[in-house]
């Protein structure tokens, strides 16, 4: 037997890393790769920044657990008051879990409680997670669910805009999408009975497909009109990776609920659902928890992670590095038909490849492309879309400009040998 690990993870590659640092990984023969994978977009501050390991030592020497529902530890308070302060106005009372599709799940079981209504709608190619719940919720990829039926009910799936795939103006896709989600509150779901409406302000899985702010407004229009809650999903858009604190706030739009992971702690798993004061107290005390949500390492990471997401001039490096990015990307793509579209926002940028002559998605292409760059060129890159035809760029958002020319420069000869 060669290995004791279980076989269902799905491997992006099997490199034997030990150790990390900003932007770059290092295998155990010594090797480094530039790491644009950040984890699947979770080391924002980069692999190891010494303010979230020094806080993390310091906590662990000082309590490792401090279950929420034995005892309250102080960084639990300190979190919330420190989120109350970076999340969009009006969300300033927090519930902690450990995952994303934790915290999603939390999120849903709050609209239910606090609406006394069953159902909730997602948006088609989302991704919420991998738990019965979060799996009947995603739409990305069937991977994520094929033989795990029956998945929960309740579930009802709108349609979320493309308007470039679609080949329309922005503002007709948004309006066509727009009468999806009313088609569907005459049709399938109630208003009476739809709890939440959950959406992801930047498809992740889904491939890195920004949803425009109109498309923001006017389902937080039509949940207001038939007091449905907003739940923003912002486990990967979260935590300054769009060159805000969050991708929703561009938009002008306040979620019900907002739903942080990821980016949260620099890699230390821990979980948050935001609300109001008042939406949280209508959830019932008792009914939800885990031994686990709120860990005092966990909390001590978040604080350290936010300190420095909100140093000055962070955020000016995620959006000007995002702006170099795209900006090379759509300079390669005038060289390469292939690439599609090049789109997102700050640090969460997606390039789709299609067929030039009949528009089809190249997923095959990407997977050269993807693979030329770790082999010839040290670059770490992942897929993502329901096609797998999308390169997705997520690094650290410590990325400095000469990452960035050397990604880029990687991109080129790759894109040159796999044509
Ligand atoms: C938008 C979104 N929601 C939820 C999840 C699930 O998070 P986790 O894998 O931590 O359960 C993910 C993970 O990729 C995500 O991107």
């Amino acid at each position: 037997m060669g290995s004791h690990c279980s076989e269902v993870w799905f491997e992006v590659t099997d490199l034997p890393v030990v150790s990390g640092l900003g932007c770059t990984v290092t295998t155990a023969d010594g090797t480094e790769y530039l790491d644009f994978t950040s984890g699947i977009a979770v080391t924002s501050t980069g692999h190891c920044h010494p303010k979230v390991v020094a806080a993390i030592q310091e906590q662990a020497a000082c309590f490792i657990h401090a279950q929420v529902n034995c005892y309250r530890h102080p960084l639990l308070e300190r979190l919330a008051t420190r989120l109350a302060e970076v999340t969009p106005a009006g969300i300033d009372t927090f519930f902690f879990a450990n995952s994303g599709a934790e915290a999603t799940e939390a999120a849903v079981k709050l609209a239910k409680q606090a609406t006394g209504r069953p159902n909730v709608i997602v948006f088609s190619g989302s991704f919420h997670g991998r738990s019965h719940l979060t799996m009947a919720m995603t739409t990305s990829k069937h991977g994520y669910r094929a033989g795990y039926a029956p998945l929960p009910s309740g579930v009802f799936v709108a349609p979320f805009p493309h308007p470039w795939r679609e080949g329309r103006a922005e503002d007709e896709s948004v309006a066509q999408a727009l009468r999806g989600l009313h088609h569907l509150l005459l049709a399938q779901t109630a208003p009476r009975e739809t709890a939440a409406v959950v959406i992801e302000p930047v498809l992740g899985e889904g491939g890195y497909l920004p949803a425009p702010a109109g498309f923001l407004r006017g389902v937080k229009e039509i949940c207001e009109l038939h007091g449905i809650l907003f739940v923003a999903d912002e486990v990967q858009s979260g935590f300054a990776r769009t060159g805000t604190m969050f991708a929703i706030e561009p938009a002008g739009v306040t979620p019900d609920v907002i739903v942080m992971a990821k980016g949260i702690a620099s890699g230390f798993p821990i979980s948050a659902i935001g609300a109001s004061a008042e939406l949280m107290a209508r959830w019932p005390k008792g009914s939800h928890g885990g031994t686990y949500g709120g860990n005092p390492i966990g909390c001590a990471a978040a604080l350290a992670t936010i300190d420095v997401l909100t140093e000055a001039g962070f955020l000016d490096n995620v959006v000007a590095r995002g702006e170099q990015l795209r900006g090379g990307l759509r300079a390669l793509a005038e060289g390469h038909p292939v690439i599609g579209e090049v789109r997102g926002p700050g640090l969460m940028v997606g390039m789709e490849l299609v067929d030039p002559a009949t528009g089809e998605p190249d997923d095959a292409r990407v997977g050269r492309v993807i693979a030329h760059a770790r082999e010839h060129d040290r670059l770490l890159l992942m897929n993502a879309g329901t096609y797998g035809n999308v390169v997705r760029f997520m690094p650290p958002l410590v990325v400095t400009e000469a990452e960035v020319d050397r990604a880029l420069t990687a991109l080129g000869s790759a894109f040159a040998a796999t044509g």
